[in-house]
């Protein structure tokens, strides 16, 4: 599988302190990652370094092979990598229109955006709540209408923080059953999380980040952690 993010040398420090120095980082075209880690390793900071919204300046970085800077985050990832926070923000319109959002601001007609819209809504089971507004949501369901907002726009890498923290049952379920699919569409999905489902879903790749290193390995043997 070809390489969608090589990085290399990547330090991020709070103030005196080094949260971490990462080595190198591979992300592969249409894999899936889960990084794990105690609370306070980083995790979020370094989805959220990966997402343009935390500065960074490794050594080296390269997409889809191509040599890159991410001080200025560049258009390319812009365009490529969506981040759903843990707790996503949802606008207080409608499920469709904040689906549809990312779309429209990405200038796309509306008769264009609204099959894709359409489509996402069915993807994520949230169709029947098309019209409801997101403050009425459950946990769950506030969950999937950002999974289906992420993926209406097609990203190449697709960053969930803690997806299934905040949920049990079927609802956490539900979430987990998404996962597979974003990657049979060709997205790189890179998850964090505690959640041993989601640890030990098959052809899922480990990233454990520990004293300040990433360690990566394959997950054929169910993980503990
Ligand atoms: N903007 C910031 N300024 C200073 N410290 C921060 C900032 N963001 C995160 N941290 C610290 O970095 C550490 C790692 O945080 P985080 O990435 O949220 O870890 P995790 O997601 O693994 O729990 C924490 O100790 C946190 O307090
Ligand atoms: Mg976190």
């Amino acid at each position: 599988m070809k390489e969608l993010l090589v990085i290399e040398g990547l330090r991020k420090d709070f103030g005196e302190r080094r949260l971490f120095e990462i080595e190198r980082l591979v992300i592969r075209q249409a894999a899936a990652y889960v990084l794990t880690g105690l609370n306070g390793t980083g995790k979020s900071t370094l989805l959220r370094i990966l997402a343009g919204l935390e500065s960074a300046s490794p050594d080296r970085a390269a997409y889809m092979g191509a040599p890159l800077s991410l001080r200025p985050y560049p258009r390319v990832l812009r365009e490529s990598v969506v981040y759903v926070h843990q707790h996503p923000v949802l606008f207080s319109t409608t499920v469709a229109a904040n689906i549809a959002y990312g779309l429209t601001a990405r200038g796309m007609p509306s008769a264009q955006a609204a099959p894709r819209v359409e489509q996402a809504m069915a993807w994520a089971g949230v169709t029947h709540l098309r019209d409801s507004k997101p403050q009425t949501l459950s946990g769950g369901e506030k969950q999937r209408v950002a999974l289906a907002r992420a993926k209406v726009l097609e990203p190449r890498l697709l960053l969930l923080d803690e997806p299934t923290s905040s949920l049990d049952g079927a609802a956490r379920e539900q979430v987990i059953a998404l996962i597979p699919s974003l990657v049979a569409a060709g997205s790189s999905v890179v998850i964090a999380c505690h959640d041993r489902d989601l640890i030990s879903l098959p052809q899922v790749e480990r990233l454990k980040l520990r004293d300040g290193r990433l360690q990566a390995r394959q997950n054929r043997v169910r993980a503990v952690s």
